[in-house]
This record gives structure tokens, C-alpha cells and sequence, in this order.
């Protein structure tokens, strides 16, 4: 076996505790990307190890040279392992002529790996990472580190989930933790513009409310929720996502809001405190 970390894959990559090389990338003059590998991977089991943040549609052309060229070179297998797997989001034809890019980009990934491993996959309208793809796929999750972390870190926490989409994670989260957990309602109108809503009163006097999210992009899902939240007066307000992907100002927006966010490290940022390459190494075969 054999881990060669990607450019956007490397601070987990080495963390994995297994046979490590880099993938060696850099640019021509025009922006074309070379990469070349920098070991042997003739008869190896390869796992290449990218996430796809900032420059997602470079970090796919990577990989895809990537796995190729370790085919050419006799690898046994060629894996991916995917901490943030991009694209699952556009699940379907929102208006008319748009691409369902979930299922073109797992049809590609079809196209050049054996397997591909990914964390907390953005699963709504479809359930299961077997509807994205053909190949071998492994659904991991951050929901233990993340319960470890608050039970290290949190004083009485309530966890929250911003959506129905989240509940598959807060309820773990809640489980795990050994505590309540409630679910908001939230409607989507455009990428920047969101409405959350709660149906029922909820106690957070003295507590902690942690809202736990797969991913925090702009962050509006979280600031609607806690606008909510905060009517019932907890004592602190917490966010934690598996994905900070964090466009824009959206950290400066939450902090500003006096909402304490933490991530865990499948993009990294300074506020990527949860190691997931345990998660990740437990998996691997
Ligand atoms: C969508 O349902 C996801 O689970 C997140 O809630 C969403 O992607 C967050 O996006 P934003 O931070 O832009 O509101």
C-alpha cells in the first residue's frame, strides 16, 4: 500500500501512518498543470489523497493525471481518498439546462479509480454514495472526533442541526455526546440567501447550543440559525462542520456574531482544530 498525497491532500496525507510519497505538481508557463510521482508504484495499492477547496477544477485535473499515470506505471490499484469531495451538492436539475454535476463528476472519478473514500458526503436527494458512483465507494465520517471534541472542549451542549439535510450528523453528534438534539427547518432561495425557522421552543438557558453542519460555506445557513438561537439565550454559541469551505468573509461574519467555529482539517484553516486522518486510516484496506 502505498499513500501519495496530491497537492491538496498532503497535511493529511502524511498523517495517515502509512507508506507515504508526494505527488509532485507544479505549472507551465500557461497554467497547464505537471505532475509527476515521486516513487515506485509498480504492483502497489495506490491511494492518492486530494481534497477539492480553492481551485477545485485543478485539483480534478491532478488527480486525473495523477491516477492515469499510475496505472501506466503498474500500480495494482489506484484508489481515492477524497477528505472533501466536491460537486455533491448540484444533485439535481435545479432550472432548466443545468448541469446534475454530482453525477458527472462520480461518473468521471468511475472513469479512473478503483475506489474512492470520502468523509461526510453531501447525501440529500440521493442517499447513498452508491448512486454516485460504480466503483468500490467508502462513506467515512468526522461525527466521533467531532463528539470527542465537544466532550474535551463543551460544557453542556444542546446540539443543533440548521436543516433537515444535517440531522443524519447532529443526531449522531447528539448521540455520541450522550445528549439532546434539535432540528431546524430551513428554505434555500439563492446561494447567498437562506431562511431558517424553528417549530418548537427549546430550553438553552445555561446551555451551549452547537450547531454541527456538513459544510459552512458562505455561512448565511448558520447566521439564520443563530439569530434564532439566540432569542432563547444560551450561554454560548458554537458551530461545528465537517467541510469549512468559508468563501469570502464568511469567518470574519460568524466571529462577528461572537459564534466560536471549528472545523475539522479536510480543508484546512485556522479554525481546523479535528483531525480526521484516524477516521480516514481505520477504513483503509
Ligand atoms: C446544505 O444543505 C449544506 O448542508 C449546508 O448547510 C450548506 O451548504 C451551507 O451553505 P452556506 O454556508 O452557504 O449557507
Amino acid at each position: 500500500m502505498l499513500i501519495v498525497s496530491c497537492s491538496h491532500g498532503r497535511h493529511i496525507g502524511k498523517k495517515i501512518g502509512k507508506k507515504h510519497a508526494d505527488l509532485i505538481v507544479d505549472k507551465f508557463p500557461d497554467g497547464e498543470l505537471r505532475v509527476r510521482i515521486s516513487a515506485s508504484v509498480k504492483g502497489k495499492k495506490v491511494f492518492l489523497v486530494q481534497s477539492f477547496y480553492k481551485d477545485i477544477s485543478d485539483c480534478i485535473i491532478e488527480v486525473i493525471l495523477a491516477a492515469k499515470t499510475c496505472k501506466e506505471l503498474g500500480a495494482k490499484k489506484v484508489s481515492l481518498i477524497a477528505p472533501y469531495f466536491p460537486y455533491m451538492r448540484q444533485d439535481k436539475r435545479f432550472r432548466t439546462g443545468e448541469a446534475i454535476s454530482q453525477r458527472i463528476i462520480g461518473q468521471l472519478t468511475d472513469e479512473y479509480f478503483d475506489a474512492i473514500y470520502t468523509i461526510d458526503p453531501h447525501l440529500h436527494r440521493t442517499h447513498s454514495l452508491k448512486q454516485v458512483f460504480k466503483i468500490k465507494s467508502v462513506e467515512l465520517s468526522a461525527t466521533k472526533s467531532m463528539a470527542e471534541y465537544i466532550q474535551r472542549k463543551i460544557k453542556n451542549p444542546i446540539i443543533i442541526g440548521p436543516d433537515a439535510e444535517s440531522s443524519q450528523w447532529a443526531e449522531e453528534v447528539a448521540k455520541l455526546v450522550g445528549t439532546a438534539s434539535r432540528v431546524l427547518a430551513k428554505r434555500r432561495y439563492s446561494s447567498y440567501h437562506v431562511e431558517v425557522k424553528l417549530n418548537r421552543e427549546i430550553d438553552l438557558k445555561n446551555k451551549s447550543a452547537v450547531i454541527i453542519d456538513d459544510i459552512v460555506s458562505t455561512g448565511h445557513t448558520i447566521l439564520e440559525a443563530v439569530k434564532i438561537l439566540e432569542k432563547f439565550r444560551p450561554k454560548k454559541i458554537y458551530c461545528i462542520c465537517t467541510h469549512g469551505i468559508f468563501v469570502n468573509d464568511a469567518l470574519e461574519k460568524l466571529a462577528k456574531e461572537g459564534i466560536k467555529v471549528i472545523s475539522t482539517n479536510t480543508i484546512p484553516s485556522k479554525v481546523s482544530k479535528i483531525d480526521v486522518s484516524d477516521a480516514i486510516n481505520e477504513k483503509l484496506n
